[in-house]
């Protein structure tokens, strides 16, 4: 089965083809995150603006990549939300008309099930395809949200926690303001943090005797602020490695927690922009061994894509045949 994949929940025009939500034929992404770069975020109308310009031209090139035509389609998928309103507009407009014109399924999206889907991406080995990982501890970590979920199925799941404020992406992107880096802050902090030494300066460990699976970042946040008042000499790569680490830990601190009230789950998925972050791969690996963790096979797989959303639109259709 192949499925078109739209994703236009942020600043990012995104068409993806997948077949049977695992193999990725094409996957394009136009973004404009460049031009927010030293605004600190983005700008939602001249996010839109910019993807009514390049839908249909990332669309065409979707399908040329994949050597197809609008006939060998069977289904599209769109991201339906959360998002900017502006931006899903774009995206689910085009998604509907281009359904009627070439009389296709649509399926609408969850962002957070997009996500979600998206360790599934590219996996070859079909025991890692099927009902073999399920139930999986899923930590979905973007720039909108944090949530661990208990997943039975590709479609089934329950909420354990999710941020109280900030999300895990926001107290990277809010970190990297305060210490004036570039927008989006994961990956400038990230670079920042390279031969910094993650135990430098303390943080505190959020909600750590509290009985909950909850997150919450605006404590490490209000840290960072004080810390960088204070009179003593800072090095950068130290304050950035430290606040990294401290983020970073507070994920893995729920997920153990997590684990220990569900001794059933047999892997841990992570999901989201977040899950690019290199030493949040080290330090769940180290700190958990015992129980294989899984991560998206590409960079472009983490951060906002088109692919997640097709295989999303897949899992959910294969359900309901
Ligand atoms: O999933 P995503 O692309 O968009 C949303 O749905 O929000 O996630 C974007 C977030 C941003 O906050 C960005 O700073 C963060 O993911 N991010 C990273 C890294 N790459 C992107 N955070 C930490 N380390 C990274 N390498
Ligand atoms: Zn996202």
């Amino acid at each position: 089965m192949l499925v078109l994949g739209i994703e236009t929940s942020c600043d990012e025009t995104a068409a993806s083809i997948v077949e049977n939500g695992t193999s990725v034929l094409s996957n394009i992404i136009a973004t404009s995150k460049e031009a927010f770069e030293h605004l600190g975020g983005v700008i939602p109308e001249s996010a839109a603006r910019r993807q009514v310009e390049c839908i249909l031209p990332v669309i065409t090139q979707a399908l040329t990549d994949a050597h197809i035509t609008p006939k060998h389609i069977d289904a599209i998928a769109v991201t339906k939300g959360p998002g900017l309103l502006g931006s899903l507009l774009v995206g689910t407009t085009t998604a509907r008309i281009l359904a009627s014109v070439w009389k296709k399924p649509l399926i609408g999206v969850h962002h957070t099930l997009g996500h979600l889907s998206s360790t599934f991406l590219q996996t070859t080995d079909m025991r890692q395809q099927t009902t073999d990982c399920f139930p999986l501890l899923a930590l979905s970590v973007s720039g909108g949200h944090t949530e661990l979920w208990y997943r039975e199925s590709h479609i089934k799941g329950i909420l354990l926690g999710q941020t109280r404020d900030d999300a895990a992406g926001e107290a990277f992107d809010k970190g990297a303001s305060l210490l004036s880096l570039t927008y989006p802050g994961g990956p400038s902090i990230q670079k920042a943090a390279e031969h910094g030494n993650d135990h430098a300066y303390e943080f505190p460990l959020p909600l750590k005797a509290k009985p909950t699976l909850d997150f919450s970042f605006s404590g490490l946040k209000t840290a960072l602020k004080y810390l960088l008042q204070s009179e003593e000499p800072l090095a950068l790569r130290d304050v950035a490695a430290s606040y990294q680490h401290a983020i970073c830990r507070h994920l893995v601190d729920r997920i153990q927690k997590a684990l220990k009230q569900y001794p059933d789950i047999r892997e841990i998925h992570i999901v989201g922009g977040v899950s690019a972050n290199a030493h949040l791969r080290t330090l769940l690996t180290q700190t958990i061994p015992d129980v294989p963790a899984r991560f998206p096979l590409s960079l472009a797989y983490c951060t906002d894509n088109a692919a997640m959303i097709a295989a999303a639109g897949f899992f959910m259709t294969e359900k309901v045949a």
